[in-house]
């Protein structure tokens, strides 16, 4: 779980004093996250079910449930500058949206995160990546970003 939630956090690259956003985050992976980002100074948002939500917030996040509304729940919590998808529960779209950039999106529950690219993407555009496996080469690399 450690490894993990390190991994992740090391290829969403994210940094000090930014905010990630971790869809799914009471869970083992996500709770390994959430302690790695409080050490580290970077600010987080976390999704879980109700029950979860305090669980969060001693963990130092911000807190939130998901199912409907919930992106718009987390927009009123602020600036969203990575996100990590852990519970595979289809909201990479919304997880692209909220942070602007494919690139900073990272799965290691949906397999289908490649597919997310913006409908006209510019040449150093790269897809949402999956943590788990082969990486998938980006389409287009016009740069080292
Ligand atoms: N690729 C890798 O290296 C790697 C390594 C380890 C795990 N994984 C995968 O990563 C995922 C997470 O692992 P884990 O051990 O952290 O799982 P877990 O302990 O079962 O946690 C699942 C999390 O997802 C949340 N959740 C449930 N339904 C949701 C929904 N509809 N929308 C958003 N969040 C929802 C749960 O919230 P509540 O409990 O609060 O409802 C909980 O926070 C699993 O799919 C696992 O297979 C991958």
């Amino acid at each position: 779980m450690v490894e993990t939630a390190l991994r992740v956090i090391r290829e969403v690259g994210v940094r000090p004093g930014e905010t990630l956003l971790v869809s799914g985050a009471s869970g083992g992976v996500g709770s390994a996250v959430l302690q790695i980002a409080r050490d580290r100074g970077i600010r987080a948002i976390g999704t879980a079910g109700a029950a979860n939500q305090d669980y969060l917030r001693g963990l130092g996040a911000l807190a939130t449930t998901y199912g409907d509304g919930w992106a718009e729940r987390v927009r009123r919590l602020g600036r969203v500058d990575a996100a990590l998808d852990l519970a595979g529960s289809g909201v990479i779209p919304e997880l692209v949206e909220l942070t602007g950039d494919p690139a900073k999106v990272v799965s290691i529950a949906d397999l289908t995160a490649p597919r997310f690219q913006p409908s006209s993407p510019p040449r150093w555009a790269r897809s949402v990546r999956v943590a788990s496996g082969p990486q998938p080469r980006p389409r287009e690399s016009g740069c080292s970003a």
